[in-house]
């Protein structure tokens, strides 16, 4: 099997979040966009895309770079056999540029979930991840037992923070010197929205 290396938040094990009972797709209002399930003609967009240092330097290392052909393809090929898929691509003009996804938590952390998103460079600052972002997480809240969806950024991800803030979530929290990334230690914010 290959590693769930290819996205943000691949999968949350437990999860009760399946893409059909999200009733994907669903139409964004902007841009022409849609949040639906990767397919497999996604493969050559999905590359196209997220192979850009701009998208992976604000990811968790899972998410590799460079990104090459044979990462989308075991991406998709693992999530097709998900069972219960957490990661939906965000789609325009029909291709998918972008992803977006819950991965729940466990035990007493059940009803927690962290959402990671991604989007194509030549798609921003159309309120495009703003607009998935808040589509899934009132979506999620409507339909599962979920109390809490939060987000971990990097400190210095203006966007990423300006799309939380917009899509109502709120600062929680500074996790001073929590991650390593490209070899630097750097500070996360804790956003979270509530149910
Ligand atoms: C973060 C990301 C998903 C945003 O996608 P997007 O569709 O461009 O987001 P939106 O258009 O909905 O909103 C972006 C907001 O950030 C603002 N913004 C962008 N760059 C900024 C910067 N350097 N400083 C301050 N604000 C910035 C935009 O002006 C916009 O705010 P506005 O509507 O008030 O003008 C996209 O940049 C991306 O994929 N980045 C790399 C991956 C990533 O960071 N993922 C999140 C990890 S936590």
């Amino acid at each position: 099997m290959p590693p769930p290396a290819q996205l943000p938040y691949a999968g949350g094990g437990t999860s009760r979040v399946r893409a059909e009972e999200m009733g994907l797709p669903w139409a964004l209002p902007v841009a022409g966009a849609l949040v639906r399930p990767w397919a497999p003609d996604d493969l050559p967009s999905l590359v196209q895309h997220a192979n850009n240092p701009n998208v992976a330097r604000q990811l968790r290392d899972r998410f590799p770079h460079p990104y090459e052909p044979a990462h989308g393809r075991g991406f998709l090929s693992w999530l097709a056999r998900q069972q219960t898929p957490t990661v939906w691509a965000i789609s325009v003009e029909g291709r998918g540029v972008g992803g977006i996804g819950l991965e729940v938590g466990q035990d007493v952390e059940r009803e927690s979930a962290e959402v990671g998103y991604w989007l194509g460079e030549p798609f921003w600052g159309r309120g495009i991840a703003t607009a998935a972002l808040d589509a899934v997480t009132a979506r999620a809240f409507r339909l599962f037992d979920l109390s809490r969806i939060f987000a971990v950024p990097f400190a210095g991800n203006a966007a990423s923070i300006r799309v939380l803030e917009k899509a109502g979530y709120v600062r929680e929290g500074h996790l001073h010197r929590s991650a390593i990334k490209d070899g630097v230690i750097v500070d996360q914010y804790l956003y979270a929205r509530y149910r």
